[in-house]
C-alpha cells in the first residue's frame, strides 16, 4: 500500500496545479466558491435525480467497496441543509427535499422495505437527523399527504424507543434492529449515541420532558458502561461492547463521529435545560476527548484526523465520512454552548485550510483525500471525502443566525408525538411472511466483514 502510494505522489503533484482549490477564509465569497465545487463534486456520485433512478440513495448495493451504504445518503442529505445554511446556496434543496419524501417508508419513519432488513439503528438515525436538520433549519413541511419534518423524526423515535433492550448490559441499545444481522449481538456508540442525539434535539425543539428524560437514561447508560473510559485524563469513547457477554468486554476503537453525536447532543441538552451543569461538564469532557484525538499534537492539534484509518490509508467508505459529522456537530456546539467558541472554531478553521490543500486529485485536479495533514493528494476520493471538506470548510461560517430553530423560536414544523405508531411494532414479525434469504443474510455479512477487514488491515500496519 505505502509503496503504491508514494509512486503516486509525484503524478498528483502534477494534476494539483489543473484545478486544486484556493480557498481565503477571510473571504466569504471564497468559502463560498469553494463550498460550491466541493458540493457539486460530491453530488456527481449521486445519480437519483436521473430518470430511472432510485431518488435519495447513493449508488449500491453494497456487494464491493465502491457502494455507498443507505445511511450516507441520509447523512449527505443533513450535509446539504447545512450547506445552505452556511452559503445560502440553494442549488441542492429540490434535490434534498425529493430525497427525503421518497425514502419515508411506508410506517413514516426510514424504515423503507428496500433497506428494512439491513437497517440498523445507527442507519435510521441518520435519517432522522436529516428530517430534524429540515425542522430546525426552518424548512417548510411539505404538507399534503407527507408527514412533516418533526414528525418524521418523532417517528424514527418511536419505532427505536421500543428496542431499548434490559436483558442485558442493564440496558443499551443493540447495533442492529433485527437479530438475524451480523452485530445483532453488539451495543455500539453510534446506536445508543444516536438515539440519544435524537432525543435531545426533539426535547429541545418540542419542549416534551419525555425526551429530555430519554436523553439522560441512555447516556448515563453509556458513561456507566465500559464504552466510557478515562485514560491519561481524557475521555475514551470505545465503540461497541458485547451483549452476549453482558457487555463485559469493550472494542477498543475510537471514531471521531462517535464523539461528535454526543458533543452535539450534549449542547442540545445543555440549552434545553437552561444551563444544568451536569451537561457542562459532560461537554466538557467530550470536547477534550475529541481534541485529544482527532487533533492529535502530532499536527499542531488543530487539524482533524480519523487517527484509526487515515495514515494506514485504509478507512472504508463509510469511515472516510466520519470528519463531516464531527465537524458539523462541533460547529453546532460552538452556538448552543458559547464558552465552547474559542476552543472550536481555531480548530475548524485550520482543518478548513488543511482540507482544502488536500483537495488536489482526481481527473478535475481538485477531488478531496482524507489526510488533510499534508498538501499531497493521499490518492483516494468518494463521497465522504468531498462530504468532509465541505462540512469543515462550511462550518467556519456558523453564526448565531444558524441556531437551530425550536417551536418557541421560529420553527413551526409539526407536532405529532405519535408519529409512526401505527407500524405493526414487533420487527421480527415483518419478515415471517417474507422470510428472509440468503442474499439478505451476505448482504448483512458483508458490512461487518469489511470492518473487520478494516481493522486487520490496521493491525497489520501497526504490526509492520
Ligand atoms: C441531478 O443532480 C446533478 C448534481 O446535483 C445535477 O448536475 C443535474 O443537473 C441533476 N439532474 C436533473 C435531471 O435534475
Ligand atoms: C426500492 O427498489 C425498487 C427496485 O430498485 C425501486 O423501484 C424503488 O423505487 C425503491 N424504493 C425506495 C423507497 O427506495
Ligand atoms: C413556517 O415557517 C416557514 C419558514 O420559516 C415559512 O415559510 C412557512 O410559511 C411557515 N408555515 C406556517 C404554516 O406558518
Ligand atoms: C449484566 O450487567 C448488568 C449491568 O451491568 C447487571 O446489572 C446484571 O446483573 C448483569 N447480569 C448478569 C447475568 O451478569
Ligand atoms: C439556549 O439557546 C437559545 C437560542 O440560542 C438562547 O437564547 C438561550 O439563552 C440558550 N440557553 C442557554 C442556557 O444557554
Ligand atoms: C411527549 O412525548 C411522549 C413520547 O412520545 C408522548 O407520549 C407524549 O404524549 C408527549 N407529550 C405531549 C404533551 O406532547
Amino acid at each position: 500500500m505505502w509503496s503504491s502510494l508514494r509512486s503516486l505522489v509525484p503524478l498528483a503533484g502534477i494534476i494539483s496545479m489543473v484545478g486544486a482549490i484556493t480557498l481565503d477564509l477571510n473571504s466569504v465569497d471564497s468559502v463560498k466558491s469553494v463550498t460550491s465545487s466541493l458540493a457539486y463534486d460530491m453530488m456527481t456520485y449521486y445519480s437519483g435525480n436521473l430518470s430511472g433512478q432510485v431518488p435519495g440513495i447513493l449508488p449500491g448495493p453494497c456487494e464491493d467497496v465502491s457502494c455507498y451504504y443507505w445511511w450516507e445518503a441520509g447523512a449527505m442529505w443533513g450535509a446539504l441543509i447545512n450547506y445552505w445554511q452556511y452559503t445560502g446556496d440553494e442549488s441542492y434543496q429540490p434535490s434534498v427535499i425529493e430525497a427525503l419524501k421518497f425514502q419515508i417508508g411506508p410506517d413514516e419513519n426510514y424504515n423503507p422495505p428496500n433497506q428494512s432488513k439491513n437497517m440498523g439503528v445507527d442507519d435510521q438515525d441518520f435519517w432522522g437527523f436529516a428530517a430534524m436538520e429540515a425542522a430546525e433549519a426552518g424548512i417548510p413541511d411539505v404538507g399534503g399527504k407527507f408527514p412533516s419534518w418533526l414528525s418524521l423524526a418523532q417517528a424514527v423515535w418511536n419505532f427505536q424507543v421500543d428496542l431499548w433492550e434490559t436483558a442485558t448490559c442493564g440496558g443499551g441499545f443493540r447495533w442492529q434492529v433485527y437479530s438475524f444481522n451480523a452485530g445483532y449481538n453488539l451495543k455500539n456508540t453510534i446506536s445508543n449515541g444516536g438515539f440519544f442525539q435524537l432525543s435531545a434535539r426533539l426535547a429541545r425543539y418540542t419542549g416534551n420532558q419525555t425526551y429530555a428524560d430519554w436523553a439522560e437514561k441512555v447516556y448515563s447508560w453509556m458513561e456507566n458502561s465500559l464504552l466510557f473510559q478515562m485514560q491519561d485524563g481524557h475521555l475514551y469513547i470505545w465503540d461497541n461492547t458485547d451483549a452476549d457477554g453482558n457487555c463485559t468486554q469493550v472494542e477498543h476503537y475510537v471514531w471521531s463521529y462517535n464523539y461528535g453525536v454526543l458533543l452535539m447532543g450534549s449542547a442540545m441538552m445543555w440549552n434545553h435545560s437552561n444551563g444544568d451543569t451536569k451537561w457542562q461538564t459532560r461537554i466538557n469532557s467530550l470536547l477534550d476527548g475529541a481534541s485529544f484525538l482527532f487533533f492529535p499534537a502530532e499536527h499542531g492539534s488543530t487539524i482533524m484526523t480519523e487517527m484509526l484509518c487515515e495514515s494506514s490509508s485504509n478507512c472504508n467508505n463509510d469511515q472516510s465520512s466520519f470528519k463531516a459529522y464531527l465537524g458539523r456537530w462541533m460547529a453546532v456546539t460552538s452556538l448552543l454552548a458559547p464558552w465552547t467558541y474559542d476552543t472550536i472554531m481555531p480548530k475548524l478553521r485550520a482543518s478548513a485550510t488543511a482540507a482544502a490543500g488536500q483537495c488536489t486529485g482526481g481527473d478535475n485536479g481538485r477531488m478531496c483525500g482524507r489526510q488533510w495533514y499534508t498538501n499531497v493528494w493521499d490518492g483516494s476520493k468518494g463521497v465522504g471525502q468531498q462530504m468532509s471538506a465541505l462540512a469543515v470548510i462550511g462550518a467556519t461560517q456558523i453564526s448565531s443566525k444558524m441556531v437551530p430553530l425550536t417551536s418557541t423560536t421560529g420553527g413551526n414544523s409539526t407536532n405529532d408525538p405519535d408519529a409512526g405508531n401505527d407500524a405493526a411494532h414487533n420487527p421480527e414479525d415483518e419478515f415471517k411472511k417474507n422470510p428472509i434469504t440468503t442474499g439478505d443474510r451476505a448482504g448483512a455479512a458483508i458490512l461487518t466483514i469489511l470492518i473487520i477487514g478494516a481493522l486487520v488491515g490496521l493491525s497489520v500496519w501497526i504490526v509492520l
